[in-house]
């Protein structure tokens, strides 16, 4: 057996990121170049395809991609896609861009130019109709809605050339990983059955759980967590990695699991989003998903398994990821440990819901986290870093005094 073929009709890794000679040259024809401003999320997709984890896709999509992937799924090719790609630009500087023109890729927040694109279209694009699409919700609260209504009105489309990482691969040298360094560590270990585990959060009980029922009938488990943007309100990504690999240490069985970092923005768009996960999972060699409760989600916007039902509407010869669909899992008192609503007969009053957002909400407001929800090494952990937050935000109400003279 062998890994899984990365996604797309060449079954091959395309990944955009120039080096050596190349890189050089680009670099130094970029500078000048007419600058593109891309956000954050932008970057990111950026990012993402230059490291092959957007296998096949090789750039910006165009108005027919856009279109067939809102509505079916499908890029103008054929290829299963289910999140348009897609880069925009204010009128001004779309029209300061002709067809044809190669452009620089400028990362709105860094100045750092990231990579080129060769413009092959400008186009408007209904902002309301893929946010139903994508998102179920035109609701301008949800975090993925605001993103896609706040960027600018023409998308721009070509096929580009990834010149930088950014600071991911510094800044999270531990766990920064590229899909064939990730494949190739699996070949190393001999793995073939692989189920990757999404998370953006520290991880509690019913997430090791999780990984813990997928480790009993795969080869391992890759604890794949984003290291790309997230809501304000959610863990920063270090402080995660730390976490978990005090958990990984402590409670895991060697070789049966690894963690790695992946440079996704978080578009929390629950079931479409899980499907990214997917497709981009597949390039990193996995052959299984994990999809628990409300994967990808946010607030009320998803039912808590439409993640598991949206892999039964694509077609069955989409990806060669198959989905691991895991019910609603819990502490129970009665079953005295960890259960699904598959495996535990007793009633809500003996289980202890756990979800990332409740063990945010306890910690940030200094309630006691009940016992069983999370490993009490990884509470520590977490414990300290809000107890910094606290202390910052003391440091700030004061900084914020004396500039205002009160003190
Ligand atoms: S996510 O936004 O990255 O999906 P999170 O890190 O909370 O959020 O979830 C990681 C994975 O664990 C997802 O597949 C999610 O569905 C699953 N999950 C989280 N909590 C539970 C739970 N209590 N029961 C079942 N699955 C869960």
């Amino acid at each position: 057996m062998a890994l899984v073929n990365p996604h797309g009709k060449e079954k091959r890794l395309k990944p955009l990121l120039l080096s050596g000679p190349e890189l050089k040259e680009a670099k130094e024809k970029a500078k000048t170049l007419k600058k593109l401003p891309m956000t954050s999320r932008e970057t990111s997709d950026l990012i993402m395809m230059g490291i092959g984890a957007f296998t096949p896709l090789e750039g910006f999509m165009g108005k027919n991609d856009w279109k067939g992937v809102c509505d079916n799924f499908t890029m103008e090719d054929g290829t299963f896609w289910p999140i348009p790609i897609t880069l925009s630009a204010t009128k001004e500087i779309a029209d300061e861009i002709k067809i044809g023109e190669d452009a620089a890729l400028v990362d709105s927040e860094t100045l750092e130019i990231m990579g080129m694109i060769k413009v092959n279209e400008k186009y408007s694009i209904d902002k309301t109709y893929e946010c139903q699409k994508i998102f179920k919700t035109t609701d301008t609260e949800h975090p993925g809605v605001q993103k896609v209504m706040a960027q600018g009105d023409i998308n721009i489309a070509g096929k580009v050339k990834v010149l930088s990482e950014g600071s991911y691969p510094v800044e999270f040298k531990e766990i920064y990983m590229r899909p064939a360094e990730v494949r190739k560590l699996f070949e190393e270990k001999g793995w073939n059955t692989i189920a990757a585990f999404q998370t953006r959060n520290p991880m509690h009980r019913s997430h090791e759980y999780l990984a813990k029922v997928a480790i009993e009938t795969t080869d391992g488990v890759l604890i794949h967590q984003l290291v790309g943007k997230l809501k304000p309100g959610d863990i920063p990504a270090q402080v995660r990695a730390v976490a978990i690999n005090t958990l990984i240490d402590k409670y895991f069985v060697k070789n049966t699991i690894v963690q790695a970092g992946y440079p996704m923005e978080m578009r929390y768009a629950g079931p479409r989003e899980a499907l990214l996960h997917a497709v981009f999972r597949q390039n990193y060699g996995c052959s299984h998903l994990i999809v628990g409760r409300d994967h990808a989600g946010v607030g009320d916007y998803y039912g808590p398994f439409d993640a598991h039902k949206i892999f039964d509407e694509i077609p069955k010869n989409a990806l060669e990821l198959k989905p691991f669909k895991m019910d609603w899992t819990f502490y129970c008192h009665k079953c005295d440990g960890m259960a699904s609503t598959r495996t535990c007969p007793h009633s809500k009053e003996d289980r202890l819901t756990l979800s990332g957002t409740m063990l945010r909400k306890l910690l940030s407001e200094g309630k006691e986290v009940p016992e069983h929800f999370s490993r009490p090494e990884v509470l520590e952990i977490l414990k300290e870093y809000y107890a910094s937050l606290a202390k910052e935000d003391k440091i700030e109400v004061k900084l914020h005094k004396a500039a205002k003279g009160e003190i």
